[in-house]
């Protein structure tokens, strides 16, 4: 008997951070090592991404049960996975991705093989007593987080147009001082806005998402001024990032900015950000254009490229194809790495290599929908990426990634290192 051999695999249906099911699945190995892993949730998700399995009755839950996808867990994918080592990643990942058979998960459906790949993952590392970001890569560098302190788009209800406005701790020395300086500013944010009367209700990833908006450069802003008022220098030891998520602002080739009553083309989108990249401290913008729209995308890069971080995040879908599509045609310079985005942790670990080769960085992100699942903290550090996108300051299960990167980094001890500003290889010194 091989003691990391799986035993037992039983999936149950459990609520996300939004009060929507999603799938948890616990792991038994043979020499009684036992892990749970929870499965994550978009909003704002790509049209490319791999299959999440929904039940569609309209009776449960709206209609966005997940017992098929825990059905298919506890039979199809139960009896094949039985006996196998759960040390062996890549093995068992292909068996599953076998087992499903489609070239989306849409048989078995991405939440329900996701939750069995980490899962296993997790009991992996019990069992060999390894710590779980060991299991994951030989990384010792924390990554910098990028602090989502100002929800809009699908993340909130009457907030920016735009989805993510974040603070990127990039000048502290540890992982531990950046998330200090990052509540310590998401704190005085909030006193700016109480005393503009702008109301301080937090969005789905805990940033706070203020009505009376009048433009999407405003959150800039707005927290510009809460850096300065926690007494940090933007740029130096704090500087932003953007996560527009323009797919949802995108129709018929035209990108629209409601709050601003205005619609642009790509250029005119491209000639917003070269225009705020001159003047504010932007390091990184996500999905600065639609999942689809390649030819904008390749204007985009090549207008602001050398400077900024461009990540690709539904343009990619954290899907190989995808992306070595965008290395052949010089298309963004980073990728958002969404383990529930392609469905398997080698999968995921096969994009972030396809891009380290072609001097793409990656970003390990969770979704807006979260449990307190912490397997991306691990993740990140393992693999060494050295940029995580985790949410804000607030909500339990974002700041349980940020608990276990510090807990991560205490035990690393004199081996850690913090990314910082390093980890942005587009951005001048
Ligand atoms: P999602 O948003 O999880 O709702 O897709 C996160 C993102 O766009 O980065
Ligand atoms: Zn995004």
């Amino acid at each position: 008997m091989i003691k990391t051999a799986i035993a037992s695999v039983l999936a149950r249906e459990i609520l996300d951070s939004r009060g929507d099911p999603t799938v948890a699945v616990d792991i038994e190995l043979e020499g009684g090592a036992r892990a749970t892993a929870m499965v994550p949730s978009g909003a704002s998700t790509g049209a490319h991404e791999a299959v999440e399995l929904r039940d569609g009755d309209r009776n449960r839950y709206r209609g966005k049960g997940v017992l098929k996808a825990v059905a298919n867990v506890n039979d199809p994918i139960a009896r094949a996975v039985k006996g196998r080592d759960a040390t062996d990643q890549r093995a068992l990942d292909t068996l599953l991705i076998e087992l499903d058979g489609t070239p989306n998960k849409a048989k078995l459906g991405a939440n329900a093989i996701l939750g069995v790949s980490l899962a296993a993952a997790r009991a992996a590392a019990v069992a060999t007593g390894t710590p779980l970001y060991r299991t994951f890569g030989k990384g010792t560098t924390l990554p910098v987080p990028l602090m989502n302190v100002l929800n809009g788009g699908k993340h909130a209800t009457d907030s920016a147009d735009m989805q993510e406005y974040m603070l990127v701790p990039l000048g502290a020395p540890t992982f531990a001082e950046a998330i200090r300086y990052g509540s310590e500013v998401f704190h005085a944010l909030k006193d700016i806005l109480h005393d503009k009367g702008m109301g301080t209700g937090v969005g789905d990833e805990g940033g706070f998402a203020p009505s009376g908006l009048r433009t999407n450069e405003e959150p800039i802003e707005l927290i510009l001024a809460a850096i300065a008022r926690a007494r940090y220098r933007a740029g130096e030891d704090i500087a932003l990032a953007l996560d527009p998520a323009s797919t949802e602002l995108y129709a018929n080739g035209t990108y629209t900015l409601a709050r601003e009553k205005r619609s642009l083309d790509a250029r005119g989108m491209t000639q917003i950000y070269a225009d705020w990249a001159k003047r504010y401290p932007i390091v990184s913008i996500e999905d600065g254009l639609a999942e689809d729209d390649w030819d904008g995308w390749r204007h985009l890069t090549a207008t602001l490229g050398d400077r900024v971080q461009l990540v690709g995040d539904d343009l990619f879908v954290t899907n190989v194809t995808r992306i070595e599509r965008g290395i052949r045609e010089k298309i963004a310079n980073s990728i958002l790495i969404k383990v529930n985005q392609i469905g398997t942790v080698s999968e995921s670990v096969d994009a972030v290599e396809l891009g380290r080769r072609a001097g793409y960085t990656s970003v390990v992100s969770h979704r807006s929908g979260e449990t307190e699942d912490t397997t991306i903290a691990d993740l990140v550090v393992g693999l060494d990426t050295g940029q995580i996108k985790t949410g804000s300051l607030s909500r339990s299960e974002r700041i349980a990634k940020y608990n276990r990167l510090m807990e991560i980094e205490r035990e690393l001890g004199s081996v850690a290192r913090y990314a910082g500003r390093a980890a942005f290889t587009r951005v001048r010194a």
